[in-house]
């Protein structure tokens, strides 16, 4: 038997934020040293991209096949996705496609797939982000329309079940959105705030749509409403407490 292991990724286009890819992808490797890792990214924009720059990633159905080609007939598939969305899902029927051309073909599952996975995350950003007197912490995800964007509020939740009363999740996409994270700051006394991607990778949206210096950034805006921002510019995926999250799903299946 021949076993792989293919790591699939949202993907980035940002020079230098797939360090935070890579970093997850070397911890799933060291999980199972017996399987030989391969990259793929679901997003057709970004791998488009990326292949006009000289610099291709394959999509994982690319993957796959390269994977059968090479004579692999065990096959792990490991998302780095944070949620079971609609990647997720389009990743699970593009694996179905390929069930037959291996002897087994698994996919694990993304970061955010059950409570305990939800209560783990928390306890990854307090342990990374140590709560402070007087200082807010704001967690910008990414959203959905899918269900699966309940899990943004309900991380909101498990920070105040874990006593932390400072941190709000909001999202770029989904709901809660920056006027809710504001709405609630205003209550709260808090003056300064610590800005950080809940985001695998501080890419297109943590350096623009969090961090930029437009206008409708969530910087500009919680500064133009008197806060103190201090802005975080690292993807969770450099985290060893999330490389453990994802190491313990792949080591489920
Ligand atoms: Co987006």
């Amino acid at each position: 038997m021949r076993k792989a292991l293919l790591a699939v990724s949202f993907g980035t286009s940002v020079p230098g934020a797939d360090a935070a890819i890579i970093s997850v992808e070397n911890a799933l490797k060291e999980a199972c040293p017996d399987r030989d890792l391969f990259r793929a990214y679901t997003s057709r924009i970004i791998c488009r991209k990326l292949r006009d720059e000289g610099r291709p990633i394959p999509t994982p159905e690319e993957a796959l096949e390269q994977i059968a080609a090479e004579g692999y007939t065990d096959v792990i598939v490991q998302p780095t996705h944070l949620t079971p969305g609609k990647e997720y899902e389009k990743l699970c029927s593009i694996a179905t496609g390929f069930e037959d051309r291996f002897v087994s073909l698994r996919v694990a599952s993304p970061l955010i797939s059950s409570p305990e996975d939800l209560k783990d995350a928390a306890e990854a950003v307090l342990a990374h982000f140590p709560p402070q007197d007087g200082r807010a912490l704001v967690l910008m995800g990414h959203g959905t329309g899918h269900i699966a964007n309940m899990i943004y509020p309900a991380l909101q939740t498990a920070f105040r079940l874990a006593g932390a009363e400072e941190v709000y999740v909001g999202t770029v996409e989904g709901w809660p959105g920056i006027d809710d994270v504001v709405r609630q700051l205003k209550k709260s006394g808090c003056r300064e705030i610590d800005l950080a991607p809940f985001m695998l990778v501080a890419g297109d949206h943590a350096v623009n749509d969090m961090a930029g210096d437009d206008p409708d950034s969530w910087k500009s805006i919680l500064s133009g409403e008197g806060f103190t921002v201090r802005c975080v510019l690292e993807g969770i995926g450099s985290w060893d407490e999330i490389h453990s999250i994802y190491s313990g799903h792949l080591l489920e299946v």
